[in-house]
């Protein structure tokens, strides 16, 4: 098995992580070129960006320049330098109006602030960069935050006791972060390029989601209401099927995707092995 030195970059959440960081607000001038000279890197996995859909709608400026112009950077200072690109983009591409498993080739069309300036990112990257990968997403796990996944949504309420809804009409095919790493990992390995979807096998609903998390930790999935995207107060609807068909990844890396259950195990063993707490343990 390759090993990889992996170096992050981050505005200066991270203090004692067990790896190299950098700090940089990647919107500063020239920060983009100035992270890749320091760094020196093979790949790069951007993950940066504003992925708060109602945080998107307040601020559609800087969306724009997070979510578009800096992967567009990106993309232009990699490729000048030879360096391979991963970027991720999202699900929310697609209205999600008819039954879901879209594929790579079907035509997008983005409700809203976050999922239009995700598009308008993919398109520079792919233009840019033809060497780059562009990966949509949708993923779990435990976060830096504690707050920041629909899975720790779940977990954290039902551990407090307290009521919650969740959607049975907004289906979507969650993968455990960490598959989703190992598996960008396997597509840099590959030498592979372009457009694809990277999402778990098993389309389910939110509200179904929240139920298997129930299970897993033995917690009350009594707390959840079952409840309609047609009956929710966000400012933003919430997209009806968004699940994507994940076909073209899996022919081109050989291998199928892990499992929902096998990524809700690892979900739950991580968190008996104390992996929450460690991970937040980097920010002090
Ligand atoms: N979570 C999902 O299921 C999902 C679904 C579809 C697509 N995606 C895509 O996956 C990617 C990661 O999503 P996420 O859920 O992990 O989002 P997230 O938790 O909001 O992470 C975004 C990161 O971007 C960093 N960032 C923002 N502005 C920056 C700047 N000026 N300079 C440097 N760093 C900056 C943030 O740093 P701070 O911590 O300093 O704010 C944060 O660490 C995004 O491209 C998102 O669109 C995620």
């Amino acid at each position: 098995m390759s090993t990889h030195e992996v170096i992050g970059v981050d505005r200066g959440t991270l203090k004692s992580a067990p790896f190299k960081v950098l700090k940089a607000d990647l919107l500063a001038a020239d920060a983009v070129e100035r992270v890749l000279d320091e760094a020196q890197p093979s790949w790069v996995v951007n993950c940066a960006a504003m992925a708060d859909i109602d945080e998107c709608e307040d601020n559609p400026e800087l969306a724009g320049l997070l979510n578009t112009e800096l992967p567009y950077r990106l993309a232009k200072a990699c490729y000048a330098r030879g360096v391979k690109l991963v970027h991720l983009s999202t699900d929310a591409v697609f209205d999600g109006q008819r039954d879901g498993f879209y594929a790579e080739e079907d035509i997008v069309n983005p409700n809203g602030i976050y999922a239009l300036t995700k598009f308008k990112g993919e398109r520079a990257v792919l233009t840019e960069n033809p060497d780059a990968i562009v990966a949509r997403v949708n993923f779990y796990g435990w976060s830096l935050s504690g707050r920041r996944s629909l899975a720790e949504f779940f977990y954290n309420n039902l551990t407090n006791n307290k009521s919650m809804s969740g959607f049975t009409d907004a289906i979507f095919c969650p993968m455990l972060v960490n598959d989703t790493a190992r598996v960008l990992v396997k597509m840099l390995q590959k030498g592979l390029t372009g457009l694809y979807h990277l999402v778990g096998p098993q389309a389910m609903s939110k509200y179904q989601f929240g139920v298997e998390i129930a299970r897993k930790f033995s917690l009350k999935e009594s707390w959840i209401s079952p409840r309609s995207i047609h009956t929710s107060n966000l400012s933003v609807k919430r997209s009806h099927n968004l699940s994507l068909a994940t076909r073209k990844l899996s022919t081109d890396l050989g291998t199928p995707f892990p499992e929902f259950s096998t990524g809700l195990n690892e979900f739950f063993t991580l968190h008996q092995q104390g992996y929450p707490q460690k991970i937040r343990s980097y920010q002090q």
